[in-house]
This record gives structure tokens, sequence and C-alpha cells, in this order.
């Protein structure tokens, strides 16, 4: 390397560090004792394999417990982008100078967060067979027992998006709570519920005593902050921006129709034999609650024709056979 070259970036470091009125001299004396970093210290390798710990001796139950971990990390990634919508996009510059949240969401940098959020579910759509036929029935309904009455309706990640993604108003299910929304009110509510008498299972008590305090406390700050309301404060010609509107679209469709009906797929498949049901995780109320089209939740239901709305769910049923 060329000497003048290290000599300029020597001059550019002392001028970083002396700006918070740091010396150099001893960070250089760190560097020269400090290890390379490798890839397994980095990702925390062995921390990551060492967080599965099946109940039971079947082995499927790893591939259970993996793709759950596989999905809640994906939403992570979706909570990441979603967190720079409703905060209108960390402004960093080349520089690595911290300009704090921008006052405004811009229609280009929406567009990116809008093409990573589709992507990141088109993936979990895809992937989804892994829990479909990806493991043996006998197994999953043997060591599924051993994990009752935990459930992935416990997610409070699945939450987060969906709070962050659109007004209350439309995760409500009464016709009141369209003036007048409440979390109390939240469609999730009425699932996991008790199949035989229609009330609450220990799984969402357990949910709610976690996670309620939490769950409320995001959606006062999702008021105006959430997607639907930041695409709603872009200019009129924004609005209209088409690639914009489909990508929108897109996304309300992976979320409500595609994924939920990928994982409709794997609890009709386990948990009923022969068109009976098993009892669920605590014989819960599934069937009436998972299908979309019961659920019919949609995050920007003004940028589907009434026709759509009203098919919520519907097509992608019939052509599935569920
Ligand atoms: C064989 C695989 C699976 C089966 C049989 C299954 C079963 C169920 C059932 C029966 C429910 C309704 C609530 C209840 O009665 O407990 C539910 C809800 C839910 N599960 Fe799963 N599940 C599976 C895989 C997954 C995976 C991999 C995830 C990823 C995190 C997941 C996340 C969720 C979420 C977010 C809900 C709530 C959905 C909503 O409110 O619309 N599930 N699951």
């Amino acid at each position: 390397m060329n000497k003048t070259k290290i000599l300029e970036k020597i001059t550019d470091l002392s001028s970083k560090y002396s700006a918070t009125g740091q010396d150099l001299y001893s960070y250089l004396d760190g560097l020269l004792i400090s290890d390379y970093i490798n890839y397994w210290n980095y990702i925390n390798l062995e921390t990551l394999l060492s967080i599965q710990q099946p109940k039971t001796d079947f082995p499927d139950e790893n591939i259970f417990i993996i793709y759950h971990q596989i999905t809640e990390l994906y939403f992570k990634l979706c909570l990441l982008e979603l967190e720079q919508i409703n905060e209108n996009g960390r402004l960093v510059l080349p520089s690595g100078e911290d300009k704090g949240w921008n006052k405004k969401i811009n229609v280009n940098l929406f567009i990116e967060k809008m093409i990573r959020l589709n992507r990141y579910f088109k993936n979990l759509i895809d992937s989804f067979e892994i829990m479909i036929n990806g493991m043996e029935k006998d197994q999953f309904l043997k060591f599924r027992m051993a994990l009752l009455p935990s459930s992935g309706f416990q997610s409070a990640q699945f939450r987060m998006m969906e709070l962050r993604s659109t007004q209350l108003s439309f995760l409500t299910n009464t016709k009141k709570s369209l003036k007048n929304p409440q979390y109390k009110n939240i469609y999730w509510k009425s699932g996991a519920n008790e199949m035989k008498t229609g009330t609450k299972t220990y799984t969402l008590k357990q949910f709610e005593k976690k996670y309620d305090p939490e769950l409320i406390k995001l959606s006062t700050k999702m008021k105006g902050k959430n997607l639907l309301e930041k695409y709603l404060s872009l200019s009129k010609k924004d609005q209209a921006n088409s690639q914009l509107v489909n990508l929108l679209k897109e996304y309300d469709y992976n979320f409500n129709i595609h994924w939920k009906l990928a994982h409709y797929k794997s609890a009709a498949k386990y948990l009923k034999i022969k068109n009976k049901r098993v009892a669920a995780t605590g014989g819960t109320n599934w069937e009436e609650y998972l299908p979309p089209r019961f659920q019919k939740i949609i995050f920007f239901p003004n940028l589907w024709s009434k026709e759509e709305r009203n098919q919520w769910g519907r097509k992608w049923v019939e052509s599935i056979n569920i």
C-alpha cells in the first residue's frame, strides 16, 4: 500500500477521534493487540446452534423449532423495514454522520422498503412447504402434545407487524369499533378461544398477560405513523405512483391471504384426520378463526375494489381446495 495514502488515512482517522476529544494513538495500540474477527463469533454461530431445545426425542421436532425460529428472524427483518417507514427512514450520510429521522417519508425509499418486505414474505410463503410436507404426521401428532398450550398464535412480532402496517380500525372486528377502534376489540382476541364454550384459552390469556401492555403502547404510538397513514401522507401524485400502489397491494395479499393460507394448510394437514378435527393446541376454534375469508383483515381496503374486498381470501381457497 502506498505510504502517502496510509498517511492520509491516519490524518482522517486522527481528525475523527480528536473531534470527540479522543486519542487516535491509544486506539492504534488497541488495534495492534486485538484479534481478527471471525465468522463464528461475528454471527454468534455457536449460540445460534444451541438454541434448539426439543421437548421430546422425535427428530422432526427439530424441524418444527428451527422453522419457527427462521420465521421469527424473517419477521424481525420485516420489522426493521416497517420501523423505517413508520419513522420516515433514518438518514445516515455516506460519511457516517447520523442526521436522525427525516420529517417526511420519501416515495423512493417507501418503494424500496416495500420491495424488501414483499421479498421476505415471498420467501416465507414459498418455504412453508417445510411445515406442510416436511414433517412426519405421526411424529408431529405425538411431539405436539408436549408443547401444549403454546402456539405460534403467541408470536408477538406477528402482532407488531400488523400494528405497524395499518390503523387499528382495520384490525378490529366489530362495526362499532370502526368509529372508535379499541385494542380490546382487536380481531386476534377472537382466536385461540375454547371450541366448546367460546371462552379465552390459557394460550390467549398467557399471551395477553405477557404482551398486552407492550402492544397497547405500540398501537397508540402507531397512530398517524403506520404504513397506511404514511402512504396517505404522501402527495396525491406520489399516492398515485402505480409501482407503490401495486407493492402495497402485494404486501396486503402476501400477509393477509397467502401467508395465512400457507399456514392454514399446515393446520389442516396435521390437525384434521379424515375431515374430523384433532383438538388443536388446547381444543381451540382454529377452523373458524384462521381462514382469511372469515378474518377478512385488509390493511389497505381503499386500494381494493368492492368486489375484491368481497372476494377476500376466496379465490385462492377454491384453487387449493381447502
Ligand atoms: C405444523 C405447523 C403448524 C400448525 C399445525 C399450526 C397451528 C396453528 C393453529 C391451530 C393456530 C390457531 C391458534 C390456536 O388454536 O393455537 C395457529 C395460529 C398461528 N400460528 Fe401456527 N401452526 C403451525 C406453524 C406455524 C409457524 C411455523 C408459525 C410461524 C411463526 C406459526 C405462527 C402462527 C401465527 C402467527 C398464528 C396466528 C395467526 C392469526 O392470528 O391469523 N404457526 N397455528
